[in-house]
């Protein structure tokens, strides 16, 4: 299997819905190892590129690509199969199973599913399985969901499910991951946790984050470089310092020059 990259192109990249050019050719590449930001007011076109990098959405024009290789257009299992993991800005659960089950399903690398029809290996599924749903206990108490491993996903609370979406990136192997807004609804000091997780994998493991984030306190504590959108388009990339100061920036969140 060849090794998968960690770094990001995006070339020209649109999306119009109607009259609304959500995404307007964003050309911006995401270095391999790094914790980048994303902000910018509501409405920038933040969600939409991100789903557009995980397959779920079709870009009107524009490329992709991790490290050198084209993934334009590749469906979201595709996306998952070069390292590509993504959280939602509204979680998606699998409501009706439970939270144990729900990582258990999570990517990963196991056993190919031919082997189900091999029964010499019937042993050995077993205990992969037994490995997993180790993993996904101790991946629950990490996010302190232990308590709720045998609840339904669909009855937790809109934080919780917040939480277990983020559960399946460490049930995972991902070498990039995208957060979207995953501090919406998460108490403080559990944040504070998932932000040394974060820093974990992408210090041991190289994994490439990209976090949007309406919190700017964890967006100066985790990120650089920062990329801001307005309008759909790449405003300016920069250090938190360069780019809190910048006045086009100040403009776009307060509709306002700095100066006025
Ligand atoms: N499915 C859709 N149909 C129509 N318009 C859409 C759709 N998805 C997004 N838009 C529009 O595209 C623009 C960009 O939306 P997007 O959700 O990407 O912004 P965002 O930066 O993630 O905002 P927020 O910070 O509020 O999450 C907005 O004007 C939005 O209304
Ligand atoms: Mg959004």
């Amino acid at each position: 299997m060849p090794e998968l990259s960690n770094a990001i192109s995006i070339q020209n990249v649109y999306k119009s819905y109607g009259g609304v050019e959500a995404v307007q050719r964003c050309s911006f590449n995401v270095t391999g190892g790094t914790i980048t930001g994303v902000i910018g007011p509501n409405g920038a076109g933040k969600s939409t590129l991100f789903n557009i990098l995980a397959g779920l959405i079709k870009a009107d024009g524009g490329d992709i690509l991790l490290g050198n290789k084209y993934v334009t257009g590749f469906a979201p299992y595709k996306m998952a199969e070069m390292g590509l993991m993504r959280t939602f800005q509204v979680a998606h659960e699998y409501p009706r199973m439970t939270v144990l089950e729900n990582l258990k399903v999570a990517p990963r690398k196991q056993l190919g599913l031919s082997l189900f029809s091999n029964w010499v290996k019937w042993s050995k599924i077993q205990e992969e399985e037994k490995k997993w749903e180790e993993k996904a206990i101790e991946v629950l108490q990490t996010l302190e969901l232990d308590g709720l491993k045998g609840e339904l996903a669909g009855n937790l609370s809109g934080g919780q499910k917040k939480l277990l979406e983020f559960g399946r990136i460490l049930m995972g192997e991902p070498k990039i991951v995208l957060l979207d807004e995953i501090s919406a609804g998460i108490s403080p000091l559990l944040m504070q946790k998932i932000i040394g997780l974060i820093q974990k994998l992408n210090k041991e493991n190289d994994v490439t984050f990209c976090v949007i984030e309406h919190n700017m306190e964890i967006i100066k504590q985790l990120c650089n470089p920062i990329i801001v959108m307005v309008n759909g388009e790449v405003l300016v990339k920069g250090t938190f310092e360069e780019v809190i100061v910048n006045p086009d920036v100040i403009e776009a969140y307060l509709g306002i020059r700095a100066w006025e």
